[in-house]
Order: C-alpha cells, then structure tokens, then sequence
C-alpha cells in the first residue's frame, strides 16, 4: 500500500520528522486503521524520494512512540492496541481548537481549579505612553549600586561551586541573616536573633507565608482600610473574612479594631500605605494592647522606612513591642528594587520552625547569590552609604515636587510627607476628580495614579479614592518632576 504524504522539501522542519508527524497523524485520525500493514522503509522511501536512513529513523521514532510496531520479516503495522482515548487524540487531530473545547465541556467533568484570587497592579499598562512617569514606590534606577553589585559578584562567584550546588536553609543563608539583624538593632530598634529572620522572596512570599500559618476559611483579619492591594488580595485568597479598619490622618484608627478573636492584623505603622500617616506612639501602645487582649499577631510591613524625611529614624512597632506579638516584615524591593525579590521576617521565637517549614514547602529557600551578594553588601557598609545617599536623592526630590504643586496649585493638602516615596494630594473641590485627573493628566504624558491604579485597596469604600490623587517622586528626577507638574496644570486650564 501507499501512504500519502506530501514533503515540503523547502522547510526548515527536517524530513524525517515530517514524514514521522504525518503518519502519527493518519494513526490519530483513524485513516490509517489499527493493525494495517505499512509500506517497508525502502518502499516509503522510493515513493517520497527521501534516502532509506530518513524513513528508517521516522519509523523508529513512531516506534518508540508506540504508535506502530514491527514483526520481524513480516513488516510494520500501525499499533492496534492503543488505549480508548486514542479516539479523543483521532479527533484532536482534526479538530479547531474551539472545538476541542466545546467537547471537553460536554464530556469532562474538569476537576475545579480552588485557586481563587485578583493581582495586584504591580505595572502601569500605560506606561510605554507616558514620557513623566510619577509612578508609586519605584526605586530610582540611575541609583542602583550595580558597580559594587558587580564588584562581589566577580569576588564570590569563583569560589561558590559547592553553594551554587547544594541546597541551603530554607530559612536563609546565615551571613545574611546575622547582617539584616545587624542593621535592624540601629535603624529600627528591634532586637532580634539572628534565627529570627527568615529570608523570603519579596514581601509578597512573606505575607502568603505567614497567611499559610495563621488563616483557614473565614479567619478573621484586620486590614487597614485602604491598604496595600498585595496584601489584600493574599488574605483573600487564603480564605479569610477581612475587617477593614479606618485610616485617618494619624494612621490606623485603633479604637475601631473589633472586640473579637482575631487572627491575624495587618498594618503599616510607619508611612501608611497608602494614605502616608505615622502612627502615634499612644495609638501604637493601643494596638499592641489590643493584639494581647485579643490574640492577635500583628503582621508590621514596614516596606519604605528606610526614608524617614524628618527627625530621625522611628523605632519599628516590632521594636516597642512587650508582648511578642508584632511579625515584622522588610523589603529590599524600596531599598534597592523589587527585580532582586528579596525580603525577610523577623518572627517571634515560636514561630521560627513553623515559617521555616513553610518556606521550605514552598520554595526550598532562596537563591544563594542573592542572598550572598547582598550579605556582603550590607556587612561592608555599603548598603549603609547606599542608603544615606538616596536618601538625599528622596529628598530632594519630595521637596520638587512639593514646591511645583504649590507653585501651580496653589494652597495644597498633601499627606504622606514625613517619609517614603511617593505623596498624597487630596484634591480640592474646583478640581476634576482623581480618575478624571489620571485620564488628564495620561493625555498629556504624564503618569499620577489614583488609589486602585496604585496598588491600593479600599474594599469598596469610596469616600477615600475619589479626590485623592497619589503620586510617587523616587523615580523621577527634578526637571521632569516640574514638567510633569506644570504639564498638568496647563492641561487643566481649559476645564477648570
Ligand atoms: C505596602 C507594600 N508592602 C510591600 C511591598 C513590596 O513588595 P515586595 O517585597 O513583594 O516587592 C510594596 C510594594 O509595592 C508595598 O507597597
């Protein structure tokens, strides 16, 4: 017998496979029927005008394959024990997809994928149009330390072949460990062990971490409301029944905290995402008074201090806690910037070997470069200076961008001002509202973002989100912090 192929002897794709997927094809399709007697390779090979090694290997892939079998001396038939579903892949063959799916509707009961959740916009789709970009929590890139970076690299990377190799604790690389504890004493007033701190990738590993440990169905979690979405939308997933907690502009308002068991709180007490507040020290002391009476572990994120604009550095509501309760959780991603994924917790003791397993369920632990690399970093001093001098870039960027809403807005109400790195404007009365004022602002290339496009999460309680405008200046330099201003308030000027 014949077997119509038809070659393109042009093609990129190597005969032999051609000839091989033409064949599994007619199998899957039923035109060439179980047990059927195929043409010999030199026979195939005379009827297609291919060498007889080209035929010779397509029929031991389809071997291999199980799709056809040989007899010694008698031939090579199609395989006429392939399973029932063989008759699903004959359709699959000829079949569109739209219509693969229509029948696996009609006839499989899929098995429910449980995940359920939302994203967080960690990405303006805009962006590529936008030529001011004031986009929120964005480390300058100018500013990454990628000489030094590149300088322990080249010092660690000879000698790691057995670390690159191996597996580590799940927990984190030691040297690291001992150095963010290290830079925490001073800079945060926690005083914690090194065991303590469990190296994670990214706050967003933290925060599933620790919601793997604390929160079932319907656990019950305070947010503050409005808060950061990426937490948000992790509790969700995890199952939990979130009680929103009103920010004002000193912070959380604690005296609205419930009255109830509670598993877990989450807060960020030192720039309050993203309203800006810092907690009051009588709030703080209300809060970790709550979290004793009420069983609560308080989840402190604590991811921009590093940018305390006025006064000096505030000790960490993990720092000024007598009960044990505070999870404190930092990023590297404001610091240095969120493409490296490193984090960490500090946990109370009790909690060490449950986030180890965790971690270790999860991952296996870290990359070890990283973590490597950045231990050196920090114990050398250089994420110390590193850190004082963005500062100043912070700074004096906040400081523009001040000045250019109050020379072309006039009177503002902003908040947010005492650190971090990005600001909120409550938007006055004459002015259009704040999705109004993103749409505007876009249309002459320039980003500003209103509390949902800027990771924030308000659970549907809109009185926050409508006149309030965020808008984040680490990124961007001073000149085009004032054009991007200005270009705004031009833009403005035939509407208001
Ligand atoms: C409140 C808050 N927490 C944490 C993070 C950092 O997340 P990660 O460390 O996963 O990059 C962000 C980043 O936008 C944030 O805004």
């Amino acid at each position: 017998m014949q077997i119509s192929i038809k070659l393109d002897f042009q093609s990129d794709e190597s005969l032999q496979n051609q000839i091989f997927e033409a064949i599994r094809l007619q199998i899957l399709s039923g035109q060439l029927a179980p047990a059927l007697l195929l043409p010999s390779t030199r026979v195939l090979s005379e009827q297609l005008g291919v060498s007889r090694n080209t035929t010779v290997l397509a029929y031991d892939r389809l071997i291999a394959e199980d799709y056809i079998y040989s007899r010694k001396t008698i031939g090579t038939f199609v395989n006429d024990s392939l399973p029932e579903n063989s008759l699903t892949l004959s359709n699959r063959a000829s079949l569109s997809n739209k219509k693969i799916n229509e029948r696996a509707e009609r006839h499989f009961e899929r098995n429910p994928v449980v995940f359920t959740g939302r994203v967080q916009d960690l990405n303006n789709p805009n962006r590529e149009k936008l030529d001011i970009d004031f986009w929120v929590g964005r480390p300058d890139p100018d500013s990454f330390p990628t000489k030094s970076w590149r300088k322990i690299i080249n010092q660690i990377l000879p000698f790691s072949g057995s670390e690159m190799t191996k597996y580590h604790d799940p927990a984190g690389i030691y040297e690291l460990r001992k150095s963010i504890a290290n830079h925490l004493r001073p800079s945060r007033g926690i005083d914690a062990e090194p065991d303590q701190v469990i190296v994670v990738n990214g706050s967003q590993e933290g925060l599933n971490i620790i919601s793997r440990l604390l929160i079932k169905q319907n656990s019950p979690v305070v947010a503050e409301c409005p808060c950061y979405q990426g937490a948000a939308y992790v509790f969700e997933s995890y199952g939990a029944k979130i009680h929103p907690v009103n920010v004002d502009e000193k912070g959380l308002d604690v005296g609205l905290l419930p009255d109830e068991p509670i598993s877990l709180a989450y807060v960020t007490p030192s720039h309050q995402y993203p309203m800006g507040a810092t907690l009051s020290l009588k709030r703080r002391i209300g809060l970790l008074d709550w979290a004793k009476s009420t069983g609560a572990y308080i989840l402190e994120d604590d991811y921009d201090s590093d940018f305390r604009h006025k006064g000096s550095p505030l000790t960490a509501l993990a720092g000024q806690d007598p009960h044990g309760c505070v999870i404190y959780m930092g990023t590297f991603s404001k610091s240095l910037g969120a493409g490296l994924r490193l984090g960490y917790l500090v946990v109370p003791k009790e909690l060490i070997e449950p986030v180890r397993m965790a971690k270790a369920r999860i991952d296996n632990g870290s990359a070890w470069l990283q973590q490597a690399v950045l231990a050196e970093f920090i114990s050398s001093g250089a994420y110390t200076k590193h850190l004082r001098r963005i500062r100043k870039i912070y700074l004096s960027r906040r400081d523009c961008l001040v000045e250019s809403l109050e020379k072309y807005f006039g009177k503002v109400q902003l908040l947010g001002l005492d650190g971090g790195m990005h600001l909120i404007w409550k938007l006055p009365k004459h002015l259009p509202s704040s999705v109004e004022m993103k749409r505007i602002s876009e249309s002459v290339g320039v980003g500003v973002y209103t509390l949902k496009t800027g990771a924030a999460h308000n659970f549907e309680i809109s009185e926050y989100s409508e006149r309030t405008l965020m808008i984040g200046y680490s990124s961007t330099p001073e000149k085009l912090i004032e054009e991007g201003i200005s270009r705004i308030a031009k833009s403005l000027e035939n509407i208001i």
